[in-house]
C-alpha cells in the first residue's frame, strides 16, 4: 500500500495523532500506517492510521492465519466497521484472493444476528480486504486468554447463539468448517457471532475436504478424511465450550499430530469429572457434541439448541438427550441429497 493513500487519514495533522481515548497528542513521524502504537499517558493500544478507501483504520482488533483485522470508521453512514486485510506476509497470490473471495460469498449469503454480516470485499493496490460488521467486546479467544475461563451461563448463551448462527448458515447448505474460540466474537451485550468463513464449503457444490483448521476442535471424522457435515461443526463447538469451561482442549500434545492421534483414539473427556462444579446437565449437552461418531451426536440443530435453551431454562431434564431420536427434518434433508447424487450419477451416465 502507498504510504500517500495511508497517511492522507484525517486523524494524523503534522504528523500527530490524538489517542483516541484519552486525546493525548502523540508524534507519528517516525512511525508507519498500521504500525502499533501506545498511549504514554493511558496506556491504550491503538495503530498509526490508515485510509482505505472512505474507512478509516484505526484500532488492531485480532489477526488469524489470513488477515489482519482493524476497526475503521464509515465516516458517510457514521458507524464503525471491521475491515480484514490480507496479511502483509502472505503474497496476495490467486489463491489467496479466490480463499477471501470464498470466505465473504459465503459469509454474505447468510443473514443472521448470530453470523458477522458481510458489507463488502475489494482490492487495495493489490492486498484484498473485506469490510465487515463489528463485534464490540471481543473474540472468546481473547476472553480465554485473559480470564481462563467462562462461566456456565455465558457458555450455555454462547451455545445457544452460535447454533442458531450456523443452523442459519446450514440452511443455505453451507458448513464452517473452522469453528474455534479465535472465531466466535462476542458483543458488549454478551451475544456470539460467528466469523471467518475461510475455510467454509458449500455443499451443494460437493468441495471435497482438502484443508483443516486448528487441530484442537477439528472432528475426527473430518481429520480421518471419511466425511464432513454439519455434525462436525457440532463436534468443534463441543471442543471449543470444553475448552472454554475447562481452560483447556479436549485433547493437547506437543504436535497437531499428537493431538489429532488422541482425539481418535482416547475416549471422549466428561467435563463434570474435570470440573465438578458445573451441572451434569451440561457437562452431557457437550459430551453428546464430542462424541466421535457422528450418528452420536445431535441429530439436527433444532435439537440440539431446544436441549441448551431447555438448560438455560432450568427444565432440562438429566439423560434426555440420550434418547433423542432423528427427526423429520434431518430425514428430509437426508433423503434430498441422496435424490441429489442419483439424479447425478444418472446425468453422468447419459
Ligand atoms: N468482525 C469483527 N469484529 C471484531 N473483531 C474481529 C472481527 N473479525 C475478526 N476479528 C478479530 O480478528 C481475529 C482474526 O479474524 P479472522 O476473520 O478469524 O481471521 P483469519 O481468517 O486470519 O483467521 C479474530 O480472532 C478476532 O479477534
Ligand atoms: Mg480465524
Amino acid at each position: 500500500m502507498n504510504q500517500e493513500l495511508l497517511f492522507s487519514n484525517s486523524r494524523i495533522k503534522n504528523r500527530q495523532l490524538a489517542c483516541i481515548e484519552c486525546g493525548t497528542v502523540l508524534d507519528v513521524g517516525s512511525f508507519k500506517p498500521l504500525d502499533p502504537i501506545f498511549c504514554p499517558n493511558c496506556k491504550t493500544e491503538m495503530v498509526v492510521p490508515a485510509k482505505l478507501g472512505i474507512y478509516d483504520l484505526y484500532r488492531f482488533l485480532g489477526e488469524g492465519a489470513m488477515g489482519r483485522v482493524y476497526l475503521a470508521r464509515d465516516p458517510v453512514l457514521k458507524r464503525d466497521v471491521a475491515v480484514k486485510l490480507l496479511r502483509e506476509d502472505l503474497n496476495a497470490t490467486p489463491k489467496m484472493w479466490t480463499l477471501l473471495e470464498n470466505e465473504a460469498k459465503a459469509a454474505a449469503a447468510i443473514t443472521h444476528n448470530n453470523v458477522i454480516h458481510i458489507y463488502t470485499m475489494g482490492k487495495v493496490l493489490g492486498r484484498p480486504y473485506i469490510i465487515m460488521e463489528v463485534a464490540d467486546f471481543a473474540s472468546l479467544d481473547d476472553i480465554l486468554e485473559d480470564e481462563g475461563t467462562i462461566d456456565e451461563a455465558l457458555a450455555i448463551q454462547i451455545s445457544i447463539d452460535v447454533m442458531k448462527g450456523l443452523r442459519a448458515a446450514y440452511k443455505n447448505e453451507l458448513i464452517h468448517g473452522d469453528i474455534k474460540p479465535a472465531n466466535i466474537l462476542i458483543t458488549h451485550k454478551g451475544r456470539a457471532k460467528v466469523a471467518d468463513f475461510g475455510l467454509a464449503r458449500f455443499l451443494k457444490h460437493g468441495q471435497q475436504v482438502e484443508r483443516w483448521g486448528t487441530p484442537y476442535y477439528i472432528a475426527p471424522e473430518k481429520s480421518e478424511q471419511i466425511s464432513e457435515d454439519f455434525r462436525s461443526d457440532l463436534y468443534s463447538l463441543g471442543g471449543t465450550l470444553f475448552h472454554a469451561i475447562a481452560g483447556h482442549a479436549p485433547f493437547e500434545g506437543e504436535t497437531g499430530e499428537e493431538v489429532i492421534s488422541k482425539s481418535l483414539k482416547q475416549t471422549t473427556p466428561q467435563l463434570k469429572k474435570i470440573c465438578p462444579d458445573i451441572s451434569g446437565e451440561f457437562s452431557e449437552l457437550v459430551f453428546k457434541m464430542m462424541q466421535r461418531n457422528p450418528d452420536d451426536r445431535f441429530w439436527s440443530y433444532d435439537q440440539a439448541i431446544t436441549c441448551f435453551e431447555k438448560l438455560q431454562e432450568g427444565s432440562y431434564v438429566l439423560g434426555s438427550c440420550k434418547k433423542l431420536k432423528m427427526g423429520k427434518n434431518a430425514k428430509r434433508r437426508k433423503t434430498k441429497s441422496l435424490m441429489q447424487k442419483i439424479s447425478s450419477l444418472v446425468m453422468d451416465h447419459d
